[in-house]
């Protein structure tokens, strides 16, 4: 070592070995986060699936899968135009496979429309993907309702549009509603006092790390609701991986720039869609018992680390608040 310092200087020698830690660090990163694959698959041709969001990303790959398999897909959607091309991709895949029907999760009005359409022409619903979702919105705005955007189109919207489909869901044998959640939620907390960045300092992502729990707390919810009705269906809640999607297109200033910068490394490190899809595709395929209900779950399998936010009474605040909010 000494010989070696004798012509190459000290610092070199140094910056080369971090450099080589960071090299290692990435491939382990990259091995650990692309060997994620759902390895369980059934025959879903007896199934009707409605997944929102589907015009890209996670929600695409899933709703390919699932026509693979047999399914009957609903794209719920806000963007006529993709949805529309995703639509006409998954029925090459499969014929008459996928409908598209218009969904706008920021819009109460658009959710109760699709509800009363998807219910007039389906005789039941037998899964439920809420996966659709916003991140690092810049400046807070609000819904229609007067929500934030980020919980009242990642939780807000979708809750509502889960009780609206309860009816049908409740006339399939063995249904599930699956929620597209996100590791972010342990970087956060949930202010029942100000859900919608009022009086606090609003920051896009604290925003989606809050919403990202209520969707957990939702879960919990809505098991214990199945569970006290007797009800043959199960809630689970998942973080799908660090997928690069468009999930990014709303970061400003100093983060998009560093995100740009970082963007072929992301490439390399990070999961595509397809991988991304992967742990809503177990939950999907996994045998009804064999799932855990209302947990919480990430790489295929059930994760037990959670924010300290997510407890019964943070579910039942969270659940009886947004009931009062619907009316329902
Ligand atoms: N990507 C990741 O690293 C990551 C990590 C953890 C969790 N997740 C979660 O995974 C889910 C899927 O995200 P993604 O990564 O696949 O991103 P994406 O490609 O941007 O998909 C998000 C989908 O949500 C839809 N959407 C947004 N606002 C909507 C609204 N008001 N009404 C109806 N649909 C709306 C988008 O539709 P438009 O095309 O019309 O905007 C899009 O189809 C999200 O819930 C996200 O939080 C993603």
């Amino acid at each position: 070592m000494e010989i070696l310092f004798k012509f190459i200087p000290y610092y070199l020698v140094h910056y080369t070995a971090y450099a080589i830690y960071i090299v290692l660090a990435i491939f382990l990163l990259r091995k650990i986060s692309k060997n994620i694959k759902n390895n369980v698959t059934r025959d879903l041709s007896n199934q009707i699936i409605v997944i929102t969001g589907a015009n890209s990303g996670i929600g695409f790959e899933t709703a390919k899968n699932c026509v693979q398999h047999g399914a009957k897909v609903v794209l719920a959607c806000r963007d006529e135009i993709t949805a529309q091309q995703s639509c006409l991709q998954l029925n090459s895949i499969k014929k008459k496979s996928t409908e598209f029907i218009k969904l706008d999760l920021s819009d109460s009005s658009s959710i109760r429309q699709f509800a009363n359409i998807f219910k007039k022409k389906y005789s039941k619903l037998d899964i439920l993907v809420n996966n659709a979702g916003v991140m690092a919105i810049p400046n807070r705005c609000l819904t229609k309702e007067g929500f934030e955007q980020t919980i009242g189109v990642n939780y807000f919207g979708h809750f509502l549009l889960t009780q609206l489909l309860l009816d049908h869901l409740k006339l399939s044998s063995q249904f599930r509603v699956i929620n597209v959640s996100s590791v972010a939620h342990l970087a956060g907390t949930i202010d029942f006092q100000d859900l919608h960045f009022s009086k606090r300092f609003y920051h896009g992502m604290l925003a989606y790390f809050q919403s990202k729990i209520a969707n957990i707390l939702f879960t919990i919810s809505l098991q214990k609701k199945f569970d006290d009705q007797k009800l043959s269906g199960l809630s689970v809640s998942l973080h799908p991986g660090i997928v690069q999607t468009n999930l990014f297109r709303h970061l400003r200033g100093l983060t998009k720039v560093l995100f740009k910068l970082i963007s072929p490394l992301f490439n390399f490190i990070y999961n595509n869609s397809f991988e991304g899809a992967q742990t809503t595709l177990y939950c999907i395929h996994q045998n009804y018992f064999k799932l855990e209900k209302g947990a919480y779950y990430s790489d295929c399998q059930k994760q037990k680390r959670l924010n300290n936010c997510i407890t019964p009474e943070n579910a039942d605040i969270l659940w009886n608040l947004s009931m009062k909010i619907f009316g329902l």
